[in-house]
């Protein structure tokens, strides 16, 4: 291992950016280290759990981090696709019309509540999640080429809402779950908020605590770096088999057999295998490990595969299921 080789201008800025995050996220650090997977690997994010756990508070020190525009929407039923994209506008002074951008048009982008809106929305916000571009009419307009959606979803409330299509799911780099912290931690979320509310009363600067510490030429440097890693032929295999067995569990061990319906796409493959080296380089590893595949295969295919009904009834997650194959398939 070269742990001192690794120490660039990129990876020390993401360490920065993870401690800060930690720091101000507390007790999240899975869904910290995610996020940065998620900037490293330029894709997107859909993140589930409960109201109040600090969700909001986590992009929004991310995109504050990263000195990147952020914007904030809420999906609800009666939201347009143009509300999103934007559309184009009579201007009488110009004599005719001129796109206006919509709120995508920025670096990261919060989509709460993503299943409130109808199907249409969503759409049109996951094609420009994979297209990084919106056409109005005949015209295109290219996104940011730093563009990092995190959607949410809150697995409690059912009522009302509009689950995205099983297919569209694939369109996200992760699905993270986050669950409510231990008792410790949350005693000292009150102490920051505390804190955070008397700072804010007289108005105390917290310049320097907030100044960001990643910029997009360092986002593009350290993707650079994390696509430049070692990564042996017989990892790669392990990474190719672990997804194929999504598809043909039967081929490891016949029990597993019909408990999905549908395994994970290619896009699956990609994705473990950019985060499984993202990993590795947040770990200031120059090479990529089974370990690396392994811890990131849960959060890269749990919303790619499509648990079967009966085992569903049985109580068998996908999960589960993961980790029935992470035991199975032999490892390099
Ligand atoms: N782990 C945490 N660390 C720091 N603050 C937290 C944490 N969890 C919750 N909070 C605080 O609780 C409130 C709710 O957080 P928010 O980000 O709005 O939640 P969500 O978007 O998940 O509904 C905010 O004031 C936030 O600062
Ligand atoms: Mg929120």
């Amino acid at each position: 291992m070269s742990d001192t080789d690794a120490a660039t201008p990129a990876r020390e800025a993401f360490l920065a950016a993870s401690e800060r995050l930690n720091g101000q996220v507390l007790g999240q650090d899975h869904l910290n280290d995610r996020l940065l997977v998620a900037l490293l690997c330029d894709g997107h994010l859909l993140v589930e759990g409960a109201p109040g756990l600090a969700k909001t508070r986590a992009i929004k020190s991310l995109a504050a981090l990263v000195d990147a525009g952020f914007h904030r929407i809420q999906f609800t039923p009666d939201l347009l696709p143009t509300d999103l994209t934007g559309t184009d506008i009579y201007q009488p002074e110009a004599g005719g019309f001129r796109f206006q951008q919509g709120p995508l048009f920025h670096n990261i982008v919060l989509a709460d509540e993503i299943n409130r809106a109808p199907a249409k929305v969503q759409s049109a916000l996951l094609e420009a999640m994979a297209e990084r571009q919106i056409t109005v009419g005949r015209m295109s307009h290219a996104l940011p080429p730093l563009f990092l959606v995190m959607a949410t979803q809150n697995p409690i409330e059912q009522e009302g809402t509009y689950p995205l299509p099983e297919a569209q799911l694939d369109r996200f780099l992760l699905h993270v779950n986050v669950d409510y912290p231990p008792e410790d931690v949350e005693r000292k979320v009150l102490g920051l908020a505390r804190a955070e509310a008397a700072d804010a009363l007289v108005g105390v600067s917290v310049a320097r605590e907030h100044a960001p510490v990643l910029n997009e030429t360092l986002v593009t440097r350290a993707r650079q770096e994390v696509l430049e890693l070692h990564l042996s032929d017989a990892v790669e295999e392990y990474i190719v088999q672990l997804v194929f067995a999504t598809r043909h569990p039967g081929r490891y061990d016949a029990t597993l057999e019909g408990l999905v319906d549908y395994g994970a796409s290619p896009r699956g493959t990609i994705g473990l295998e950019r985060c499984a080296r993202a990993r590795a380089w947040l770990a200031g590893r120059d090479f990529v490990s089974p370990d690396d595949v392994q811890a990131m295969a849960h959060d890269v295919l749990r919303h790619r595969l499509i648990v079967s009904f009966s085992a569903e009834a049985a109580g068998t997650t996908s999960d589960d299921f993961i980790d029935a194959l992470i035991q199975r398939v032999p490892v390099p």
